[in-house]
């Protein structure tokens, strides 16, 4: 049986619930891309929401990282991985959490005792040592110097800036042939960590402000690659088990061993498998050149790209191969995986084909670039023309360039498309934002006037109401926002006061710059996450109004006017539509 089965049945067998997994992109969490740990679905109910399925919990959680793309193709790194994990909400703390994890290690995977070492947090001037879990594992045989005291940075954890978060001990396994030293050492890298249960019983907000949780929970997190890894004994994750049907694979496709080509195997296995996810995935993503979007198409591209370096032909269906061997290692435990196999291979042929047109003439043009270098940096313009014309990420120009020593302005990269971005959205603003059709003075007003409108509507009457559309002209204003009934007289006099106190109160408008993720997550509205680069502007109106919004607007509220409505109608189901004026 292997360890996914192992560890759902043991749980099970302590009395938890399996629950599915979730997609990997959040569905109501738009401050990351992706699930990058088991518990971040389950943050409403760490917070106190009962779950539907109890108290005990546990799952496999498919989880993509992005961080650290550039990693891909060494021993250890993957974007996509499986996590173990098992919760308390509320139940069993920390005694009850080491004994599972001790007894599943020793009892069920036969870990011998002697190869097991832990961390645990030594506290604070906040929160006490944590001296419960240090005598929970030495009652259960880890001796003492076995236990090692970590700081804040090594035993506190918290997924990203703010929510759930507590304490945590880690389990270490000692992964060399070599005489286990008595006493443990967490900076050897001879002792991986493979398991962390985190107590989570505080809770951070946006400002940094700890407050105690409702509950006291356990999150619990195994990767499974890694374990895996580590108990079947090889140093390279892609050489064991849940790789090697996957590189066998390769291996046939290219004609061409795994021993010396391990970087382009390694590479290509892990983005096509974690592009299978993507795309089997229930919200649909395809790849594009914004969010998850852009993740994908870089995943494949950079697939791609590897595979000619390995000479598979390209417009071969080696793709299709390699995807076919992740589903049928997968299809069991993953329901969209059976399911959505056409559109996964289908996604993957598009985007094969998309980039086959041009990737043959981008490397001659980048061979070209390099060739006439005066000096070892590539300049934004090249980079651009590389990522516009041939459709080359940055990334993937990043690493063809660090191949021939050579350092590509990214900076500059970043500018020049963020401004290219700005035109283009300018052009299509129409379709989502404003309608600047001409940036007249009434218009910006007219503009500024949506955000008001739309801030006044959520008060007037609730707090989910957004905005659907907008048209502007020099005359007039057009604002459609989901509202699922006919406002009331005394909603629209309302809303129309609201505005026109807000004028009154000559409010300044201010815009900062910061990126989308911390955007969403200061909670600025927005209509179409997935329109917008990863810098963004946020327009601020005082207390009232905090949107993510290409501008330009009036820079004080004093500027606008009175306020009317004149019309109030349906625009289409659950969606009404606003005509008003400025006098
Ligand atoms: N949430 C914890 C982690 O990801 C268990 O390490």
């Amino acid at each position: 049986m292997n360890l996914k089965d192992l560890y759902i049945n043991y749980f099970i067998s302590k009395g938890h619930k399996q629950i599915p997994s979730a997609p990997v992109v959040p569905e109501n969490d738009p401050s990351v891309l992706f699930n990058t740990a088991g518990m971040q679905p389950l943050i409403p109910y760490l917070m106190g929401k009962p779950h539907p399925y109890g108290t005990r919990l546990c799952d496999y959680q498919k989880c993509i990282r992005t961080n650290d793309l550039e990693s891909i193709g060494d021993k250890t790194h993957h974007t996509f991985f499986e996590m173990l994990g098992n919760w308390s909400l509320g139940d069993y703390f920390k005694e009850e959490s080491i004994g599972f994890s001790f007894e599943f290690l020793t009892k069920v995977l036969n870990i011998p005792i002697n190869k097991l070492a832990v961390t645990v947090f030594m506290g604070d001037e906040d929160i006490p040592r944590d001296d419960v879990s240090a005598n929970a594992w030495m009652k259960l045989g880890i001796p003492k110097e076995r236990i090692a005291f970590l700081g804040k940075e090594d035993n506190f954890w918290i997924a990203g800036e703010s929510g759930p978060c507590g304490g945590d001990t880690e389990i270490f396994y000692f992964r060399s042939n070599d005489e286990i030293p008595e006493k443990f050492d967490p900076t050897d890298d001879r002792w991986v960590e493979i398991w962390n249960n985190v107590f989570m019983e505080f809770f951070k907000d946006t400002d940094g402000k700890v407050t105690v949780l409702p509950k006291k929970n356990v999150d619990t997190g195994m990767g499974l690659e890694r374990v895996v890894a580590v108990l079947e004994g090889v140093d390279d994750n892609y050489k064991a088990s849940i790789w090697s049907n996957i590189i066998k694979t390769i291996e046939e496709i290219s004609n061409k061993k795994y021993l010396g080509n391990e970087k382009s195997m390694r590479i290509i296995a892990d983005h096509i498998r974690t592009a299978v996810f993507i795309s089997a995935d229930k919200s649909g993503i395809k790849p594009s050149n914004t969010d998850q979007g852009y993740i994908l198409r870089r995943l494949i591209r950079r697939a791609i790209r590897h595979a000619k370096k390995l000479d598979i032909d390209i417009s071969s269906d080696w793709e299709e191969l390699i995807a076919l061997a992740i589903i049928s290692q997968y299809e069991e435990y993953y329901e969209e995986i059976k399911e959505n196999k056409d559109i996964v291979l289908e996604v993957l042929r598009n985007e094969k084909n998309k980039f086959n047109r041009t990737l043959e003439k981008g490397l001659k043009e980048f061979e070209k670039i390099i060739s006439n270098l005066d000096n070892n940096k590539l300049n934004k313009d090249l980079a651009f023309k590389l990522y516009d014309t041939y459709g080359f990420p940055i990334e993937l120009t990043v690493e063809l360039a660090s191949e021939k020593g050579i350092i590509v302005d990214t900076e500059g990269f970043k500018e020049k498309f963020k401004a290219h971005q700005e035109l283009s959205r300018a052009g299509s603003t129409g379709k989502f934002k404003g309608g600047l059709a001409t940036n007249g003075d009434m218009e910006v007003k007219y503009h500024t006037t949506t955000h008001l409108l739309n801030a006044a509507l959520k008060q007037v009457i609730n707090k989910d109401v957004h905005q659907k559309g907008s048209n502007i002209t020099s005359e007039r204003m057009r604002f459609d926002f989901s509202c699922d009934h006919k406002l009331s007289e005394e909603e629209i006099r309302k809303a129309e006061e609201l505005v026109n106190i807000w004028i009154k109160e000559e409010i300044p408008v201010t815009m900062t710059e910061m990126n989308k993720e911390e955007a969403i997550a200061s909670g600025a509205e927005c209509m179409f996450i997935e329109k917008y680069p990863d810098i963004v502007s946020v327009y601020t109106i005082g207390n009232v109004s905090k949107e993510l919004c290409g501008g330009p607007h009036v820079s004080n509220t004093k500027e606008l006017g009175t306020f009317k409505i004149v019309k109030e109608e349906a625009s289409s189901a659950g969606v009404r539509r606003i005509k008003a004026v400025l006098n």
